[in-house]
């Protein structure tokens, strides 16, 4: 059945059928959320790259639409924005209404060649028109992409940052109309500047308490990321009108991912007043993406999270929350206590969403082992003694793709609460730990749609206490 294959995410978009990479052109425009994304429509591998579509009305329910923008020719369609032009300040509105504009970048193989372009549509995404007077943005250089586009509330302009991938550097733009860009500066290089730069996105997040907000400015880096191949980088700072500048803070450079599937992810243009940012990735690496055995289709999306800045004794961090309400059904309490090694906590075949608060008293070790037959496991781990946290899907699936057996492993704050936050779909393992200071997200592509959770400790002889809920999730299909 459609959407009920083997590995086939239940709570996670993925398209029907054939490849899909970067989600492109987030944005919420007339009660609908859009979800563009790198597609090709004639196989399941990366080629003739083309914008898929699908909207939903709570960014969990997807209904996939036609391919929006098809590559041509001339022209494959990589990475880009969309915005909604309230004003026709490009002029391409018609009739005196809004209209969306995406901005993505024109790519070329030979020569190779990239340069940013545009496309209109006046009917809420559904069909597209190239701009007559593409590229709008052209360095005559073979490698300039990704722009993120966003409407400038500060200098009233519309500000891109676009990525030049072997320089590792960033670059600002500003414009009055989408159609002429004027330079305002460049970032980078930068932290991480192994492999290519791409998908930068900038975006602003406001404190947990809403009074405050600073700039997060979000890089992809390919390969050589901290998990092995692509992962992303962020940078929390300040945003001029015309500089980005990093805060001296301490938490001002992390992962927005510390497991190896996730990436390009970009936040919503234009959502309604007081939703907070919303992030979708790429729920995969660039490793081995063209390689998992999933049929009909290859690839899918990390769950949406709303994101803010927490400000506490370590200093800055960027908080992500995986968005489910609309599909929560039957909700457990959970409370276990245990001095023995392992305990079942439950066992089921749903996707399914976990919260757990941990008091381990004197374990060095613990956390879950998610079992999908007796010989296949994921396990999420927190060491205290090194404060790290783990998954280690090494012995997760029987796939042999290469580079996917792995453990990653990201740092964790002796100050903050040792909380766990998990969303268990049928290929993947999202974790957030620390109030979602830290994701982790991993594809484990496990034997069986079945799932034994048992929590497990190592040493010490006092109680190790968990108190949790646990969330049985409707699938979106
Ligand atoms: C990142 C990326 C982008 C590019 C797109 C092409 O995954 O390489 O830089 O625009 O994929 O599909």
């Amino acid at each position: 059945a459609p959407y009920n294959e083997p590995f086939r995410p239940q709570v996670h978009f993925s398209p029907r059928e054939r490849w899909m990479n970067d989600p492109n052109g987030l944005v919420f425009f007339e009660g609908e959320y859009h979800l563009f994304f790198q597609h090709n429509p004639l196989g399941d591998t990366p080629g003739h790259i083309s914008w898929g579509h699908a909207v939903s009305t709570d960014l969990l329910h997807w209904h996939e639409l036609p391919v929006a923008i098809p590559a041509t020719d001339k022209e494959l369609v990589f990475t880009g924005s969309v915005v909604v032009d309230e004003k026709n300040s490009s002029h391409q509105c018609e009739n005196h209404q809004p209209c969306l504009v995406a901005i993505y970048t024109a790519h070329n193989d030979t020569p190779h060649h990239e340069a940013q372009a545009l496309a209109v549509s006046q009917d809420r995404g559904r069909t597209w028109k190239r701009f007559s007077g593409n590229p709008v943005l052209d360095r005559n250089v073979p490698e300039f992409r990704d722009p993120g586009v966003t409407w400038n509330d500060e200098t009233k302009s519309w500000l891109m940052v676009v990525s030049l991938p072997n320089d590792h550097k960033v670059v600002f733009y500003t414009s009055p109309d989408l159609i002429e860009w004027t330079e305002l500066s460049t970032f980078g290089p930068a932290a991480t500047v192994s492999g290519q730069w791409e998908c930068p996105n900038l975006l602003k997040i406001p404190t947990a308490d809403g009074k405050q907000s600073l700039y997060a400015l979000k890089i992809g880096v390919n390969p050589g990321s901290l998990q092995g191949g692509s992962g992303e980088q962020y940078f929390l700072g300040t945003f001029d009108g015309h500089h980005f500048t990093q805060s001296s803070d301490p938490g001002s450079h992390g992962w927005t991912d510390y497991g190896k599937d996730s990436y390009c992810a970009i936040s919503f243009n234009h959502l309604p007043a007081g939703e907070p940012p919303t992030l979708i990735g790429w729920m995969d690496d660039w490793q081995y993406a063209d390689k998992l055995p999933t049929v009909p289709w290859r690839g899918q999306m990390t769950i949406p999270r709303h994101l803010a800045l927490l400000k506490d004794a370590d200093g800055l961090a960027l908080q992500q929350t995986p968005v489910t309400a609309p599909i929560r059904a039957k909700s457990t309490s959970l409370v276990a206590s245990i001095t023995q090694p392992t305990t079942t906590l439950f066992t089921t075949d749903q996707p399914t969403e976990l919260t757990l608060t941990i008091d381990p008293a004197d374990a060095q070790t613990f956390g879950l082992r998610l079992y999908s037959d007796p010989a296949h496991w994921t396990e999420v781990a927190i060491d205290r003694t090194t404060m790290k946290l783990s998954t280690d899907r090494t012995h997760a699936t029987n796939i042999t793709a290469p580079d996917f057996p792995a453990r990653t492993e990201a740092p964790l704050s002796p100050n903050r609460p040792l909380d766990l936050h998990l969303i268990l779909d049928r290929s993947s393992v999202e974790v957030f730990a620390q109030n979602g200071t830290t994701a982790m997200t991993n594809l484990t592509m496990p034997t069986t749609q079945n799932l034994r959770v048992e929590l497990f400790r190592t040493q010490g002889t006092h109680p190790l206490k968990v108190i949790g809920q646990r969330w049985t999730l409707r699938s979106v299909w």
